[in-house]
């Protein structure tokens, strides 16, 4: 069963993965890959692009277990396209300095105590960013608590004409990056691995101030 673990634009997330009875899962994690342990025995395969929490965007990771890899349809697959051509050979150039850069992410990530840690981090770093949209009824988070992504906080605000000005006086901050996907409007906060707790409380703050001039 494929399911994608993270949601970019809506800002949820899988907090376990899905029950199967079995069936092995597939899953795009993308925007979640390394920000949490995972139960990987559970999965067929696992992809994920890299530019989220592993490194430059370029290389894609893919964990795929060698008894399901065995019985994926090869038959009028693009020899390029077919996970078995990239099992144990090299069929293409590979992008040397993105994978480089992947494994110096990942001795940063060890270096910070691994994926345990690395959870810890991200619960602590949303932890303070949706206590600050709770806190009244002026901040409204868009996600179900009980999906909200600990990767992507979206919420928003009473009107446009305040979504506006709230994105205005960030910029002025230095705080970018905040508005939410096109198709959904809002803002957004992007808060990956690399993301540190002092920006998100910088953030925060600002979130306290502006409510207090404007609530
Ligand atoms: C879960 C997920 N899958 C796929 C993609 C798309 O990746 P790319 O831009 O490399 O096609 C994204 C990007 O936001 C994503 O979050």
């Amino acid at each position: 069963m494929h399911f994608t673990s993270n949601n970019t634009i809506f800002g949820t997330q899988f907090r376990k993965e899905p029950e199967t009875a079995g069936v092995p899962l597939v899953c795009d994690a993308s925007s979640d890959f390394l920000s949490r342990p995972i139960d990987i025995k559970r999965y067929g395969v696992l992809y994920a692009g890299a530019q989220k929490n592993a490194g430059p965007a370029g290389v894609t990771i893919v964990i795929i277990r060698k008894d399901f890899l065995r019985t994926a349809k090869t038959e009028g697959v693009p020899t390029i396209l077919s996970y078995a051509t990239h099992t144990g050979t090299m069929f293409n150039t590979p992008p040397v300095f993105a994978v480089y850069m992947f494994n110096l992410v990942l001795d940063w990530l060890i270096a910070r105590g691994g994926l345990d840690a690395m959870d810890k981090h991200n619960q602590e770093k949303a932890g303070i960013l949706y206590d600050e949209i709770d806190r009244d009824g002026f901040y409204h988070g868009t996600a179900q608590n009980d999906s909200r992504s600990l990767m992507n906080v979206t919420f928003t605000l009473a009107s446009e004409e305040l979504e506006k000005e709230f994105l205005a006086g960030a910029k002025e901050l230095r705080l970018s990056g905040l508005k939410g996907h096109r198709s959904v409007g809002g803002m957004r906060a992007s808060i990956y691995n690399a993301c540190p707790k002092e920006s998100v409380q910088v953030l925060v703050d600002y979130m306290a101030d502006f409510r207090k001039r404007k609530g």
